[in-house]
């Protein structure tokens, strides 16, 4: 007996029929906004990932050698192949690039409910432009796919990396320290933190203040600044534009540092507080990629949705996704009708409808109750009598009525 591979999952029809139902409704969702969808390959060249991350990520995923040598791995995000893809081949596509994503990933995390070896992302890469009102429509996307899932508590936070650096040198935090500070700022580890910041010398009002501004939700307690003054109008412009425009409740929270090294500015995460530990949902922001890889340089900023986490998340707040019904199950009264029966499967089907046959030549009591396992809104009885006169009866499977209809008649069902 073998299981599947450890924090990989296997999906049954009803599953798969959930799944299918959400990545129709992003796929919808994404097109409305005016992205376009690609894909790029499961696997890419490993230095796709340790380019900006160094080779520290290579713990963090599943990467290999190919028969011909080559050092691959499977990608855990999409954001470095989507932007090979960009300097590989569509630089001269005219801007703003506005692409979208639905693919399988793969991270060698410890999995728990929510957190898996191998989950799926639905993003977005917008490159070429970086106004406020490219921004906030990003995040409003963002937003709106999960309310468009059937989620209903969601809260959405935005960090700012550009302002966090400035607090940074103000309080002269070393490049050094700044790798133990960041980690224990997105844990939210504020004790810790407090701590860490006695053992580096700051004085406990310098620990206080910073710590306020990292809780607050007020831009206007961030220090001004001519260093930072641009960044915190263009943050005020893209709030202004969520809350007015697109009717978004949002907040600042300067504690969202995310995780991946390419981000820069401006950072969001979307999360669903049902979820409990797993509950991010998405993450984002704007990054500095392009360059690295070889391309001209050119604003990007993108998002990415754990589709896994975003249906447990429907789940979990009750949300209903519709049933899949099949049109009609027909079902031979005796063996000498099998091919009439199969015939007129065909009728059906050829007209574009949902339609099952009866194959394993069983009787009508166990024939109607495979019926009903699998969601057939009608069954068709093909009996001798009934087809002698060029008719069928139709049994509609949630009242249990009756009736008799021609042949011919099946031809406009
Ligand atoms: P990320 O925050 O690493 O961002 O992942 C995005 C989302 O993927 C997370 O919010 C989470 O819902 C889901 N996720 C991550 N790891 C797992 C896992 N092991 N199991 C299930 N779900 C998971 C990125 O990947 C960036 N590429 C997003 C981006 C696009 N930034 C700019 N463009």
């Amino acid at each position: 007996m073998f299981e599947a591979p450890r924090g990989t999952r296997d999906f049954p029809p009803w599953e798969m029929n959930k799944r299918r139902y959400v990545e129709e409704k992003i796929r919808d969702t994404f097109k409305i906004y005016g992205y376009r969808e690609i894909q790029t390959p499961t696997f890419e060249h490993l230095q796709v990932f340790t380019l900006k991350s160094g080779d520290a990520i290579i713990d963090e995923i599943y990467s290999f050698k190919d028969k011909g040598g080559r050092d691959l791995a499977l990608r855990p995000e999409l954001t470095a192949p989507v932007v090979r893809f960009y300097v590989e081949k569509l630089q001269m596509e005219p801007k703003p690039l506005k692409l979208f994503y639905i693919g399988n990933c793969f991270r060698y995390d410890r999995p728990q409910k929510g957190r898996y070896r191998e989950f799926t992302q639905a993003g977005c890469e917008l490159i070429g432009v970086d106004t406020p009102e490219a921004i906030a429509e990003l995040i409003a996307l963002a937003y709106n796919l999960l309310r468009n899932i059937g989620l209903k508590n969601i809260n959405l936070h935005i960090g700012n990396l550009t302002i966090l650096s400035f607090l940074f040198r103000k309080l002269r935090i070393s490049e050094g320290d700044k790798k133990e500070v960041i980690p224990l700022i997105d844990k939210e580890k504020f004790d810790e933190l407090y701590i860490f910041m006695q053992n580096v010398g700051l004085s406990a009002d310098e620990i206080e203040w910073f710590l306020d501004i990292l809780k607050t939700d007020d831009i206007s307690r961030i220090p001004i600044s001519d260093e930072i003054e641009e960044e915190i109008e263009r943050l005020r412009e893209i709030f202004r534009f969520l809350k007015d425009i697109y009717s978004i409740d949002c907040k600042m929270k300067l504690s969202i540092v995310r995780g991946l090294d390419y981000y820069k500015d401006l950072v969001f995460e979307i999360e669903a507080p049902i979820l409990g530990a797993e509950k991010q949902l998405c993450g984002g922001g704007i990054y500095e990629l392009i360059p690295l890889f070889g391309g001209r340089e050119t604003p990007s900023v993108g998002f990415a949705i754990g589709f896994d986490r975003a249906i447990l998340a429907a789940e979990s707040e009750g949300y209903k996704f519709p049933t899949v019904y099949i049109d009609y199950y027909i079902i031979p009264v005796t063996h000498s009708l099998l091919s009439e029966s199969i015939k007129i499967a065909q009728i059906l089907r050829n007209r574009g409808l949902l339609v099952d046959v009866d194959l394993m030549r069983r009787g009508i009591g166990k024939a109607l109750k495979y019926a009903a396992s699998i969601n057939a809104k009608h069954a068709i009885f093909v009996g001798p009598d009934e087809y002698e006169k060029d008719a069928v009866t139709i049994r509609d499977m949630f009242t249990g009525e009756q009736k008799l209809i021609s042949i011919e008649g099946l031809k406009n069902l």
